[in-house]
């Protein structure tokens, strides 16, 4: 028997539209957007005024309102509607890979302690199914590594400066233009985003639970050109790669660096917005996984995977 989902929706940006599209044009679903809350109150939006609020407290304290789901951009602000969400019974869906990133213990706790489940596919990899299939699929024992192109943005920027010879401020602005970008882009062309994704992945591959200081990551924004006339010299490509390696004594080593990669590797034809997983296995060797990494309806698609999982009171069994 499926639930009917109250959705309260917080963030009504890029994926916040785009879920909101999404879910009209998926009618067998049984989840509405009760209400919406959003934070500046100037903005001109898609959909009439009489649908959003400013005070959160018109979500959270609404007991008709059974699922939250967060797409704002501020983590700390995330952090705190996520808390109150889950401590009072509400199931919560983001897409925030930072804040899972940062409280991933504490986030892990509160869905014990009040026994409802956070669902986050949609912060690792946008449309890629790639949580819940390490989650599932694998058993975690049996995973050697894991290594992938996980920012959408960084290798749009590398793949048309290379390819379509734009420069990389032209490429960068492309990103955003197309709601790739964070808002502050640092966080993709730093590494930081696919950080924090990988941090989300080292925890459901290998059950290692990391804070962002713990990793080293190193962005594309210190490539020089001879890096790429190096890279195009020998038919290779640059790819922003986020590698975990679990080693035979059980430790783990994870990164995430620019890598030189060539046609041989599974990554050099992962190009524009795409991001590709390899999962290395003992059993079943190489796996490849690919789909895209940003954007309003993919990114909202996990979303309502993720909501859809929610009728059937899914819940991680971490
Ligand atoms: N800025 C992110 C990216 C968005 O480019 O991959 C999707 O997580």
């Amino acid at each position: 028997m499926r639930k009917t989902l109250n959705i309260g929706l917080f963030g009504f940006g890029c994926v916040g539209f785009g879920l909101y599209e999404v879910l009209q044009k998926t009618p067998g679903l049984k989840a509405n957007i009760k209400n919406i809350c959003v934070k500046n109150p100037n903005k001109t939006r898609e959909i009439a005024a009489e649908n959003f609020t400013f005070n959160p407290d018109d979500l959270l304290n609404d007991p008709e309102i059974n699922v939250i789901v967060e797409l704002i951009d501020d983590a700390d602000a995330a952090f705190e509607i996520t808390k109150r969400a889950l401590k009072s019974g509400k199931a919560v869906v983001s897409a925030n890979k930072k804040m899972v990133a940062e409280h991933f213990e504490e986030l892990l706790q509160l869905q014990r302690e009040n026994n409802v489940p956070l669902l986050y596919e949609a912060a690792c990899c946008a449309s890629m199914p790639i949580i819940r299939n390490l989650e599932e699929y694998y058993d975690n024992d049996l995973l050697e590594s894991i290594q992938g192109i996980v920012n959408g943005s960084t290798n749009y920027i590398l793949t048309k400066t290379s390819r379509d010879k734009l420069s990389y401020e032209d490429a960068l602005k492309e990103a955003q233009e197309k709601g790739f970008a964070e808002s502050n882009p640092i966080l993709d062309t730093g590494g930081f985003d696919a950080k924090y994704k990988l941090l989300i992945l080292l925890a459901h591959s290998f059950g290692h639970i990391a804070k962002p200081d713990d990793l080293l990551n190193i962005g594309i924004d210190g490539l020089g050109g001879l890096e790429l006339k190096y890279a195009s010299e020998k038919g290779w490509k640059i790819k922003l790669v986020a590698q975990a390696f679990k080693h035979s004594d059980g430790n783990v080593g994870a990164f995430v660096l620019p890598k030189f990669v060539s046609p041989e590797d599974r990554l050099y034809n992962v190009d524009d917005v795409f991001n590709g997983v390899v999962t290395k296995t003992s059993f079943a060797d190489e796996q490849f996984f690919v789909g895209r990494g940003a954007g309003a309806h993919p990114t909202a698609s996990a979303v309502l995977s993720d909501i859809s999982a929610l009728t059937y009171d899914y819940k991680y069994e971490y």
